[in-house]
């Protein structure tokens, strides 16, 4: 796996070494299918993305205020020198993954993601509480909100989580400025950002600016209108005008729900009927910091199961990280569970022949399991209803 142009990294001025143990990882070939390079890693930025020259990056600045009794403004280089970096392998999911299968039923608002919005890497920065209880919240203190640098039509992009939440060492929370052992590249949020392990990813906020502690939810545009499942009486024809509880505040989202997807075959692939059979392939994942405990394949829609092959990378991250690769992974999050795993099904050729379509569900260790039907809504986000394959036989 290549890496990126070294040049568009301030790793010069900020005495950063790209060639860190952890940039090395993304290229070990045991971490090859865990990790998602860079450059493979999935996008979704609402608008373009901020200009930020390296001369800036050091000075670059963040302001922590609202309900806090010392609110202050932290550099990047005083957010490097200052705090304990700690690097931790995490999924990022946007809340829109497999939207397009909710599209094909009735058209969503946003975009038309296959099971593709999905990516993993290390990431290393401080633990966002450590930075916060410098700032010691009030009592009345309940939400953090998070704003970026970027201008969109609505505003900033911005949003916010339970300050609770933020103030949990366990959940992982931190200020990331780099990704597979590199400083993090202008569309991941150069030169830093907030990344939040097992919620949405459209919580972790880019190009970070502001924190701003507060007693209500963020009043942010995007806050309010994004990142939402909306009960099914709000359409597309309506406006956000139209008397419909859009902003209201419990249909927001924020853990991710359990979910799975077939990655091998791919779409159109061919299967030879010499072949003795055919591994299925995919990824599942859930929210909450829990694991997936079961991946099920069905061949008859769902009569019966089979037990799929569970493999779980982070566990064995995690158990070789300090040996092989020299990085740190923080104590207190070593145990949770923050990133996809990978199934593997294999079926005969002769099941493959008999069979119309091939179903892949998961349960995690909550017991939330995917559902057969599909919970349609007007943002077409969490989609996680039973994925289907299609057997189109030829000859
Ligand atoms: N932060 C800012 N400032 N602006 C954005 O548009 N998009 C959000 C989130 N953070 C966004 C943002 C959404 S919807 C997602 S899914 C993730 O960033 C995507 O992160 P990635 O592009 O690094 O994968």
């Amino acid at each position: 796996i290549p890496l990126p142009p070294t040049t568009i990294h301030p790793t010069k001025i900020l005495d950063i070494d790209a060639n860190t143990p952890d940039s090395h990882v993304a290229r070990d070939p045991r971490m090859i299918r865990f990790l998602t390079p860079p450059e493979l890693f999935y996008v979704r930025n609402h608008g373009a993305v901020p200009e930020v020259l390296d001369s800036e990056i050091p000075d670059w600045s963040i302001s922590i205020e609202g309900l806090v009794e010392k609110p202050f403004t932290i550099t990047f280089r005083e957010i490097l020198e200052q705090y304990q970096q700690v690097t931790v392998p995490i999924t990022l999911v946007c809340a829109g993954n497999r939207r397009k299968e909710q599209n094909t039923v009735r058209k969503s608002q946003g975009f038309s993601w296959g099971p593709g919005g999905v990516s993993t890497a290390l990431f290393t920065g401080p633990m966002l509480c450590d930075v916060l209880q410098k700032a010691k919240p009030t009592k009345k203190a309940k939400f953090l909100c998070m704003e970026g640098a970027d201008e969109l039509p609505n505003g900033n992009y911005g949003t916010s989580i339970k300050l609770s939440w933020a103030m949990t060492r366990e959940r992982g929370i931190m200020l990331a400025h780099k990704m597979n052992g590199l400083p993090l590249t202008p569309d991941h949020g150069r030169p830093i950002r907030v990344v939040i392990p097992c919620q949405i990813g459209g919580r972790s906020v880019k190009w970070l600016k502001r924190l701003v502690i507060t007693d209500k939810p963020s009043g942010n545009w995007y806050h309010k209108y994004d990142n939402r499942v909306l009960p099914t009486t709000i359409t597309p024809e309506m406006s956000k005008k139209d008397d419909q509880p859009w902003e209201d505040e419990r249909y927001a989202i924020y853990d991710l729900n359990v979910n799975s997807a077939v990655a091998y075959p791919q779409n159109d692939e061919v299967v030879k009927k010499v072949e003795k059979g055919y591994t299925f392939r995919g990824y599942a994942y859930t929210g909450g910091m829990k694991k997936i405990s079961r991946v099920e394949v069905s061949l008859d829609k769902g009569q019966t199961w089979k037990l799929a092959k569970i493999d779980y990378p982070e566990d064995r991250y995690r158990e070789t990280e300090r040996t092989m690769y020299g990085g740190k992974v923080d104590m207190m999050t070593r145990d949770a569970s923050y990133c996809w795993c990978f199934w593997e099904q294999e079926i005969t050729m002769e099941e493959l022949v008999n069979a119309e379509d091939v179903v892949v569900r998961a349960m995690d260790d909550g017991l939330s399991l995917q559902q057969r039907d599909m919970y349609w809504s007007v943002l077409g986000m969490m989609h996680n209803a039973w994925f289907r394959v299609a057997i189109r036989k030829e000859g």
